[in-house]
């Protein structure tokens, strides 16, 4: 089939190229001229783990390409996919202007003669914004033309981003047509994975339902890890013995610096949003956002604790980006943390596999190293904390790494270390939700 994606980003691109790898024939759309020509030119402009070669087999394979005409790809896709930021605004509720002017622009390409067209939103939305976008492009559009909207949620995450799309757990599908969904249905028949079909309204709400619940559930832990360090217990013992439940499950029980992200904040305040003004608040996700931010705070107070006044402190960060294997700091607890610390005067150094790039770009004003060696980075620093779960920082050397520091202090703010390791290298280690270890006199 022939199939358009309008926004060429974590989202659009990945999927776009992953639909051109089952044998679909994809044109990905971006206003950023600047992308399209680095794609053209066969340069990834998101690090993504496999991603690079799929594009780049696809492309010469003539199934995948870049171009900055919405008129050129309406002309010639069935079906149109819209995958463009939807961020939150001031007060919580979700920008919607780009997807408004997105539609707008669908509409003005749109002509009679092209036949029927399905519109797809992909792009994390508020329940009803499809009917919206079909209002806008009923109204601007010719008469005559002939277009159903669809609501197709996606379930990646950054990280394992091709992974998830070639083998997704289950692909939701909300339409109110059986053409579109008959259409919708032959582009992910060579995915072999369950469709799940569904009203329009019912998908656009399970995406924000779904990760409004993933985000309880780390907020779940991070409540419960607070009283393990009162209580004496290890949050990675009770998180094991909870999750050995299968009604519940082992996965997002991670303890840690709690959630961030271009996605879970900012759904976790869409859905609040749409759920007050529709009269039935989920207040539940007030208490989710709460815990999120006192995660940071609580840890911060124990890194006071140990080294009294941060002024002029040497703190070495490990991990900028969001999460492992990712390039994206957006919404990264990372960046909040280093942020944090240079406001207290505390000199920061800090190291990322990936995301050296988009840091630097965000932490403009702040007096931050960013360096290139996660050994170079700890050079005579007073504490080291872990900030993302990187699988190297995982097994560093952290034998080496003692000897590099000046004062043998390890914060683990991801539980990712293994805590004997570090006392036997010589560190004191601190970590979330588990009692401080220290080295054996
Ligand atoms: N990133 C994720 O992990 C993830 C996962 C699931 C869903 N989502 C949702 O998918 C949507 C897109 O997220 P993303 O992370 O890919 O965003 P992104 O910022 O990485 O990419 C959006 C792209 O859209 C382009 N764009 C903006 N306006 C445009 C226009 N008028 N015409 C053409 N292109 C335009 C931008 O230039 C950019 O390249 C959001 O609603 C997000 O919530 C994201």
């Amino acid at each position: 089939m022939n199939l358009a994606i309008i926004g060429t980003g974590y989202v659009g691109l990945t999927t776009g190229t992953c639909f051109a790898e089952v044998g679909h024939n994809v044109i990905c759309v971006d206003n950023n001229a600047a992308k399209v020509e680095s794609l053209r030119r066969g340069q990834i402009p998101i690090y993504e783990p496999d991603l690079e070669d799929l594009i780049l087999s696809n492309v010469s394979a003539g199934r995948l390409s870049f171009t900055t005409s919405m008129a050129e790809a309406v002309a010639a896709c069935d079906i149109i996919f819209i995958a463009v930021p939807t961020p939150p605004n001031e007060d919580g509720s979700v920008d919607l202007s780009y997807m408004e002017a997105v539609s707008h622009e669908i509409a003005d390409c749109l002509r009679p003669e092209y036949g029927y067209r399905v519109v797809v939103d992909k792009s994390t939305v508020p329940v009803s914004t499809g009917t919206k976008v079909s209002q806008v492009i009923y109204r601007y559009a010719y008469e005559g033309v002939e277009v159903d909207v669809v609501s197709n949620p996606e379930f990646l995450r950054e990280g394992s981003a091709v992974a998830d799309l070639l083998h997704p757990d289950r692909i939701v599908i909300g339409a109110d047509s059986q053409r579109a969904m008959d259409m919708m249905k032959r582009v992910y028949q060579p995915f072999n994975a369950p469709i799940l079909e569904v009203d329009l309204h019912s998908a656009e709400l399970i995406k924000h339902a779904a990760n409004s619940f993933l985000a309880l559930k780390i907020s779940y832990i991070n409540a419960v890890s607070a009283v393990c360090e009162k209580a004496g217990a290890d949050v990675e013992l009770v998180a094991q013995g909870i999750g050995m439940d299968k009604r519940i499950s082992r996965n997002f029980l991670n303890a840690g610096l709690g959630y961030g992200g271009s996605c879970f904040p900012k759904d976790v305040k869409g859905f609040i949003n749409i759920s007050e003004q529709l009269g039935t608040p989920m207040e539940i996700l007030r208490e989710v956002e709460r815990i999120n931010a006192s995660q940071l705070e609580r840890f911060l107070n124990r890194v006071r604790e140990k080294l009294w006044v941060l002024r002029n402190k040497k703190v070495a960060v490990w991990g900028l980006a969001f999460k492992q294997n990712t390039d994206d700091v957006r919404e990264s607890v990372a960046i909040k943390l280093i942020r944090r610390l240079c406001d207290e005067g505390a000199h920061v150094t800090a190291y990322d596999p990936k995301a050296s790039e988009t840091a630097a770009a965000v932490l403009k004003g702040y007096k931050v190293d960013i360096v290139d060696d996660m050994y170079d980075c700890v050079a005579d620093a007073e504490v080291l904390i872990v900030a993302t779960e990187w699988k190297q920082f995982a097994v560093a050397d952290l034998v080496r790494v003692r000897e590099l520091m000046k004062l043998p202090i390890l914060f683990d703010g991801r539980n990712i270390i293994h805590g004997e390791n570090a006392i036997h290298a010589g560190f004191e280690y601190h970590s979330v939700g588990r009692r401080s270890l220290y080295p054996q006199a």
